[in-house]
């Protein structure tokens, strides 16, 4: 651990933020000196403090949200040169590690989501817990979920809160949401809380009945599906052989994706039957984790959120990027064009 006292201060300062899995996230990233590592999602910095903190290594933050990025500034001051911060979207890593001058890395972390300071700003509409505009854009740009809500089919918010959000009544939903917009455009996160709730029943202890829906369509505002597809592609083109692969989710729908990309990618496959002929192409990555990582009890007290949380890690082979972005992974869900269109 070479960082200065200046960094220290930052690391153990009140702001600290203490992320979810970080010590096996650490420990699979294998962090060295010299090392230069990618923290996708830096959100409050976590991980990006704790890999400075490991080594004399350089690591790059990326986040969507600016306001991360605008926290961020003093753990870069501190950092002193080691840490550069970017605000773009993180299946973009490969282009800017290369903007950053770095041809490839020996790291790169993704911890999927929204972070709590998102999550409990209640002006950011992540929350149906909070009142407040119904937005939801991690990025500040694009379409809100109220554009969504008030544009989109019944049918196609149906689709969206049934497979982004496993929603057994999504079709409830979806009728009860175009039935009170006759009255006026949803504008609210309590608004469409309490349109959900009046259709999703829920007993005492059972998780908040707008839960499902509101995922469903914070996962759809934001890309969150493609954002994670392209990040593991851009990831594959970025590591250097034996560089490492760490991604942290935290829901099945996100999880099912990295686990079937590392099976795709790390898998020898026998030739066909059919088609013995066939060149199987080599894997580009080793998998670590057989089965997920998950929190123990202790960090579950700590921090109820890592309950849910799924630790899948890689080590990248010498083989070259796979060419085709793995996209069979994406669940089949209409255009955003095509909803604000509303047909
Ligand atoms: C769970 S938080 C990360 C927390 C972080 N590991 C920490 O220790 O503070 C996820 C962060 O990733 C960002 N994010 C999510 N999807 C993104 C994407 N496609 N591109 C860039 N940032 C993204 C969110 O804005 C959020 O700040």
């Amino acid at each position: 651990m070479t960082a200065g006292g200046g960094f220290q201060a930052v690391a153990d300062g009140a702001a600290r933020h203490i992320p979810v899995l970080g010590r096996p996230a650490l420990d699979f990233l294998k962090v060295h000196d010299g090392g230069v590592y990618i923290d996708a999602t830096f959100g409050a910095g976590g991980y990006s403090r704790a890999i400075l903190a490991a080594a004399d290594c350089k690591v790059i933050g990326i986040d969507r949200d600016q306001t991360a990025i605008a926290l961020g500034a003093d753990l870069v001051q501190a950092a002193n040169g080691r840490l550069t911060l970017i605000e773009d979207n993180f299946s973009n890593l490969d282009a800017i590690a290369r903007a950053c001058g770095f041809a490839a890395v020996d790291g790169v972390v993704v911890d999927l989501g929204v972070s709590s300071m998102q999550l409990d700003t209640a002006e950011r509409g992540f929350s149906f817990r909070l009142d407040g505009p119904l937005d939801m854009r991690m990025s500040g740009q694009g379409a809100s979920a109220a554009d969504i809500v008030n544009a989109a089919s019944e049918r196609d918010l149906a689709n969206i809160i049934f497979i982004l959000g496993e929603e057994r009544h999504s079709r409830a939903v979806a009728r009860a949401i175009v039935k009170a917009r006759h009255a006026g455009p949803i504008g609210s996160t309590r608004a469409l809380a309490d349109i959900v709730a009046s259709v999703v029943r829920s007993r005492p202890g059972d998780i908040h009945p707008a839960t499902r829906t509101f995922q469903a369509l914070r996962i759809f505002v934001n890309d969150e599906l493609g954002e994670l597809v392209g990040a593991l592609a851009a990831a594959e083109r970025i590591l250097k052989p034996d560089g490492r692969l760490v991604a942290v989710s935290f829901h099945s729908l996100e999880d099912r994706i990295v686990k079937s990309y590392l099976v795709d990618r790390g898998e020898v496959r026998a030739g066909s039957r059919h088609a013995p002929e066939l060149k199987r192409p080599m894997p580009t990555f080793r998998v670590l984790t057989k089965r997920p990582v998950a929190a123990d009890e202790a960090e579950v007290a700590r921090n109820p959120r890592a309950r849910s949380a799924k630790l899948r890690a890689a080590e990248r082979t010498s083989e070259p990027a796979r060419s085709v972005p793995p996209m069979q992974f994406l669940p089949r869900l209409p255009s955003l064009a095509d909803v604000l269109k509303g047909h």
